[in-house]
């Protein structure tokens, strides 16, 4: 299924070979120790850049990959609503484990943005959860894709990841491509 924000992916062996090698790092108890440490529930856990990266997981859709990170969830976990850095404009996102119930949510709500930069990432988030943290925007949902297959996604609109009726720990291995293409760039290469 394809819309403005994301496009869901067939399974094929490329997908599950991911799954194989990302899996193997999934770490509950690091996802517990970065949550306590950002206080938040949804981390990166673990990002590998493309040199340590398997060759045949270093290209997709014919697209150099510049990292694949894991982000991981606590069951119940509410991410705050972000747009990826600036360099981030899409991702391919492939389900690793307790995805069920796991959602990735889209809203239309008009929020500020402010940039946050460290050395792990970049990211750009709203001003409006800073000053209110207890405000998770529930209404003005625009979209929302439960993540039980591969699918690319357009990060370059405000999203949120929500776990809150996960049951178990969420695992997602994330792909990024060099040279930033965009959600519209990587979805004509896949045709
Ligand atoms: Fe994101």
């Amino acid at each position: 299924m394809k819309t403005d924000l994301y496009y869901t992916l067939a399974w094929s062996p490329l997908f599950e070979r991911l799954v194989d090698f990302a899996s193997d790092f999934i770490d509950s108890g690091v996802v517990n120790a970065l949550a306590k440490t950002y206080n938040e529930g949804h981390v990166i856990q673990t990002r590998f850049l493309h040199s340590y990266l398997p060759e045949d997981l270093q290209n997709f859709f014919g697209l150099q990959v510049e990292h694949l990170q894991i982000f991981g969830a606590q069951p119940g976990a509410l991410g705050r609503y972000h747009k990826d850095g600036l360099d981030r404009k899409a991702a391919l996102n492939v389900p690793l484990r307790g995805g069920n119930k796991g959602k990735v949510d889209w809203t239309s709500y008009p929020l500020e943005e402010v940039k946050v930069a460290n050395d792990y990432t970049r990211i750009r988030v709203n001003t409006l959860e800073d000053r209110r943290s207890d405000f998770r925007l529930d209404s003005d949902i625009l979209d929302s894709l439960e993540l039980t297959q591969p699918a690319v996604l357009n990060t370059d609109e405000w999203h949120r990841v929500d776990a809150r009726d996960c049951t178990e720990y969420r695992f997602v291995a994330s792909v990024r491509f060099l040279g930033n293409p965009s959600f519209t760039e990587i979805c004509s290469r896949i045709g």
